[in-house]
This record gives structure tokens, sequence and C-alpha cells, in this order.
């Protein structure tokens, strides 16, 4: 546990004061924020304004040329001449040990943070806290309940269950990271007229011993079988010129016994349970290769009868509802809301649909868990059904719904299909990347017979690319599925990730320096990368000297922007916590990592002195823990060799 005292003997350390703390902000957490209220204070004094309102007007910089925060002054409600006051602000601002320059810029004030501060300070906070640097108590007392992935059982896990997958995990690792209590629920699509198709096609084509070895293929089989007997009964029907036997027919026995279902018989029960608990069995493991694990696999059939008859009943009374042939049915037009048209909530035999399944989910999850936030991750081509059901839950009365239903929705995939066909499962995409993955590693013999278990390497590394490849664009974005880009070392991508992290591994075991004296290395800048007069001692040609300063210069500037860029990681959490984007964290890995790799360019760490080598080596370390935290963030196991 990191606490403010431990912050003040941290700074007093570096001859730097603890700045007064303004509420919300955790300056032992994130070196920013303590820039921010060092900041906030000095501005407060200086503009004379209130401190809070200096400490809200801190803006993120995207470019580190631009400072590494910004103050729009017009932000400060400030009247007068801005651009003199910026340059006035800037000049009188005192550096206090943490900043290095003040710029104005017309009406904005840019804020360059001391590298030198940040290369002692933020480097050693990276290695003290190790796996927790960039979690924060955020959300610390609240609980947030997050719904993804969702397939149905019996149909292909398509592209739009594998963004919310992975799209879902995420999300829940990073509301973990920042201190909330994170419940990961699964909805699965296990009810509706399909599981009486279902059981008469298993009848017919099942296989016992095939269910339990493969229940999710073979379900899959059976499901296809038995929709085709249906198509081929339609057929002749027309042929004949007659309608399909209502009773007989594939289709009339699958609407009676999902009647029987409905009705709550034992026998059919038992079936439909036999099916859905032996694939939650086999989803179970696929899912641990993503490191996901829920606290419930619910579903559209967990939805309990009386739940749904309280909520038909508040949409009576509350006049919602009107009646159609028998049918239910809520028209948004009468209630005022042009856009959502109208949606049917309980059909002419009495029976229930997505949608009321998912009013009655909602209110029995906020009865049990009690949320503070809901987050239901969902293709966009399910906007308006979500829209519908929150509005729904609001007329109903149900206040929480407005300020605590989230839906984050993404875009589709296009393209995805394996090398062989279409893909099915999620099972076969993570093999078909785990060949593919493996067949790149081979090609480098001699690296590859280092590595220990490839296997386990390639399915890790095959994994990592499907997911880069997925979080890369805002998740609004269509996206084409490329096998071919995404496992490529080169360019952004997963493997090229997983490979930066590797090779920061094998610096590591190289230079096989004890842990300990990575903390207590000189993070002095004049250690990590040296001084002007050591060269100009050294009484080389002109020409010489010229080239070593030049050198010097660029290694200094490498370091300074990779420190400022490990700075950045708690916030860059914090952003992805409010936007909801995996790409704030994915483009925060592929900025470190070109950074890494350019500064290690010119940065030498083996054949250096010891004092220098352990320092440069700890500035590495921190690079590598960062990496690997945000790896893991995304839901990315990293690997220590490929
Ligand atoms: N099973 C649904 C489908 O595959 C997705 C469920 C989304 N979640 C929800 N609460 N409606 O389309």
């Amino acid at each position: 546990t990191t606490s403010v005292e431990n912050l003040s003997t941290k700074l007093e350390s570096l001859n730097l004061q603890t700045p007064p703390v303004i509420e919300g902000s955790f300056p032992q957490y994130n070196t920013v924020d303590l820039c921010r209220n060092y900041i906030a204070d000095q501005l407060s004094q200086l503009a004379n304004v209130d401190r809070s309102i200096a400490y809200q007007s801190l803006e993120w910089s995207l470019v580190l040329d631009n400072g590494d925060l910004i103050v729009p002054l017009p932000r400060l409600r400030l009247k007068g001449d801005l651009v003199a006051l910026a340059k006035e602000l800037a000049d009188k601002f005192p550096l206090g040990g943490y900043l290095k320059r003040v710029h104005p810029e017309g009406k904005f004030l840019q804020f360059f943070f001391n590298p030198d501060f940040l290369l002692k300070y933020v480097t050693k906070d990276v290695l003290e806290r190790k796996q927790d640097f960039g979690s924060c108590p955020l959300g610390a007392g609240k609980n947030v309940v997050i719904e993804f992935s969702s397939p149905n059982i019996a149909k292909p896990f398509h592209a739009g269950h594998l963004r919310s997958t992975i799209i879902g995990g995420f999300l829940s690792n990073l509301y973990e990271n920042l201190g909330w209590d994170v419940t990961r629920i699964n909805y699965l699509g296990d009810w509706g007229k399909q599981f009486g198709l279902l059981a008469v096609g298993f009848e017919k084509y099942g296989s016992e011993a095939e269910l339990e070895a493969n229940p999710i293929q073979h379900l899959f089989d059976v499901y296809v079988k038995i929709n085709k007997d249906v198509k081929d009964e339609e057929e002749a029907a027309e042929k004949a010129g007659v309608s399909v036997d209502q009773v007989n027919s594939v289709d009339g026995q699958a609407r009676a016994f999902f009647k029987k279902m409905e009705n709550g018989d034992k026998a059919a029960l038992a079936l439909w349970q036999k099916f859905r608990a032996l694939s939650i069995e086999r989803y179970i493991d696929t899912y641990a290769r993503l490191n996901i694990k829920y606290d419930n696999y619910s579903g559209e059939s967990q939805v309990t009868q009386e739940q749904m008859n309280e909520v038909l009943d508040i949409l009576h009374e509350k006049k919602l509802v009107i009646e159609d042939r028998g049918a239910l049915l809520i028209d948004f037009k009468q209630l005022g809301e042009k856009k959502l048209g109208k949606v049917l909530v309980q059909k002419s035999d009495g029976t229930s649909l997505y949608i009321t399944r998912d009013l009655g989910a909602a209110i029995e999850r906020k009865k049990k868990y009690q949320f503070d936030k809901m987050i239901y991750v969902i293709a966009s081509q399910q906007d308006l059904h979500v829209k519908q059901f929150f509005r729904i839950l609001e007329k109903m009365g149900n206040t929480w719904a407005k300020d605590e239903l989230v839906h984050v929705n993404f875009g589709l995939v296009l393209g995805m299909s394996t090398r062989k066909g279409t893909v099915v499962f999620l099972d076969d995409i993570l093999e078909t990347v785990k060949s593919a993955t493996l067949e790149i590693m081979q090609k480098n013999a001699e690296k590859f017979t280092l590595v220990e278990d490839p296997e386990a390497v390639a399915d890790l590394v095959g994994i990592s690319a499907v997911m880069i490849q997925d979080m890369q664009g805002k998740r609004n974005n269509n996206y084409e599925f490329s096998w071919d880009r995404m496992l490529s070392t080169e360019g952004d991508t997963g493997p090229y990730l997983q490979y930066a992290h590797s090779r920061l591994r094998s610096i590591e075991r190289n230079c096989n320096v004890a842990y300990a004296n990575l903390l207590g290395a000189d993070l002095s800048i004049e250690n990590v990368v040296g001084v002007e007069e050591t060269i100009k001692e050294q009484g080389l040609e002109p020409a010489e000297e010229a080239k070593k300063l030049a050198m010097l210069a660029n290694q200094r500037e490498k370091v300074e922007s990779l420190v400022r860029i490990l700075a950045s990681y708690p916030d860059v959490l914090r952003l992805a916590s409010k936007n909801h984007e995996p790409s704030t964290v994915v483009t925060y890995l592929f900025k470190l990592t070109h950074q890494f790799s350019s500064t290690y360019k010119i940065l030498r760490v083996m054949g250096e002195p010891q004092s220098v080598l352990e320092a440069r080596l700890a500035l590495f370390s921190a690079v590598r823990q960062v990496l690997n935290n945000g790896l893991r963030v995304l839901g990315i196991t990293p690997v220590d060799r490929m």
C-alpha cells in the first residue's frame, strides 16, 4: 500500500515538498497527479484563482512536443488579455524541481515535466510497485457488473462474440486495476424455440458420446442438420401446395418441446440442462485461454417467470404497453420518443421475448449486486435494442437506469474466415492462429530450440495477434480480419509487442543484476547518459568531439521522452476507463515500445561500467514492467522468449 506519508518521504529524498492534495487525485499512485497538484497550487497563487479550478483546467497533452500538461487560460475564467497573461505566468512560474519549463503558446500554458525528476522518481516507482504500477483506488468501494461475450448455445460463435469477449475482458481488468469490485457475467443465448429444435434434432441425429466429447461442435452439427430438415419439409409442402403439418412436422414438434420447457416439464428441462452444462464446461476452458474467468454464467433462461411477470405488471400499471391481436407491444412514438419505433414485449401465446428477458435480467441484477455501474458489451448492430430496453427500464421508474447503465458498442469484423472455411467457434480461431504462429517461429531454427515450450508460446503469441488486431482501432470502426497482417512482427501487431517484451527479458537475463541493485541504481541523467564535460575533457578532434556531443544530445533526448511516456501510464488507464477504448492502451504500448527500441539502439547496456549498466538496466526494466502491465490489462500474457 502506498500512503501519502510514504510519498512525502520519497519526495523529501529528492528535496521536494509534498503539495496540498486535491480531493479525487492520487499523487501517491500517479506522478502526473502529483505534478497536477504542484501546478494547481502554484497557478492558484499566481493567477489568484481557486485551487480546484486551476486543477481542473489542466489538460492532457497528446503530443510530447506540446508539453506534458496544458492549461487553456480561458478555463481559469479570467478576464483581460490572456495572451499577455500567458507570457507573464510562464515567466513567473517557479519550476520547483519537478518542471523543466513553462511555455506560453497563445492563450495556452504548456508545462514540461523535468525529465531528471521523472527518471529518478518514476523509474523507481515502477520497479518498486511492479505489477501494481498504473493501478489506483479510483473506484474503491464501488462495484461494476460487466456483461460480455454472451454467445448462443448451438449457434456459431461469430465475430461479434469475439469482439465482445476481447473488449469485455479488457474492461474487466481495467476496472479491477482502478479499484472497482468487478463481476463478470456471461449472458448466454440459452433459451427459445431453437432448444426445442435442438432436442428434436438430438433424438434423430445426436450421439451421447460425441456430446460428451465435443458438445459445442456436436450441438452445432445437430442444429445444422435439423434446420435443413425444417427447410426440406417447407419446400416439400410448398411443392405439394399444402401447408406444413402444424403438429407432426419437425417445426411443430420443436414448438411443442419448447412449450414443455416453458411450462417447466422436468424431462424436457433435463435434456436442455445437459446441453447447457456441457457447453459451459467447454466454454470455461476456452475463455481460460484468454485469461477470462466468469463469476456467473447467466443467460436468457435464468430470468425467472416471476421477474418477467413483475416487469409486465409495471408496464401495464404505467400504461406503457398496448395490446395488439393478443400480443403486447410498446409504441415509443406514443410515449414521445420518435426514433425508437415499436417493440413487442409478449407474444400472443404468452411467451416472452429477447427484450422482455433483458428487462427482467437488468432488474434482477440490480437487486442481486446493488451495482454502481453495469456495462453491456454488445455489437453496434444491437444499438436500437439496447436503447429500447434502457429507455423502458427508465420509464418503468428505475431511476438508476439512466446513470448507471452503459452500452459499450463496437463495429463489425469483416472477412473473418479460417484459411479453410468459415470460423465457427472460438477454439477454431485460437487453434488456427496458434499453428500459424508455430510455423513462423520454426523458420528461425536457432532461436526456436531455445524456447522451452514452443506450443504454449505459439498459443500466447497467436492470441495476442488476434487481440491486438481487434483492439488497435477505435472500437466503433469496422476492421478487416487479416491473418497475415496480424501475425507479422513488423508493424504494429501483437507479435511485435510480444517480441519487444521478450527482447527486454533477454536484456535482463544477459545482464543478470540483482533486483536490489536496480532499486539502488544511480538514476541521475549524468549517470544514465553522461555529461558534456567528460567528452570535452578528452581533447578530441573537433569533428570527433562534435559527433560525440551530438550523440549525447540524442541519447538524452531519447531517454527523456521514454521516461515521460512511462510517467503517463496511470493516466492512460484512467482515460481508457472514461472512453472505454482499448485502443487508448494499445496505442500507448506502441508508443512505449517504439520509443524503447529507438532508445536501445543508441544506448548500450552490456559492456558499460557497472553503475551505468545498472542504471540503464533499471530504466529498461521499468519499460518492461509497464509493457507487461499494459499487456496484462489487455488480457494478454507476455512471453519471456519467442
Ligand atoms: N446472445 C446475444 C447474441 O448473440 C447477445 C446478448 C447480448 N446481451 C444482452 N443482454 N442482450 O446476439
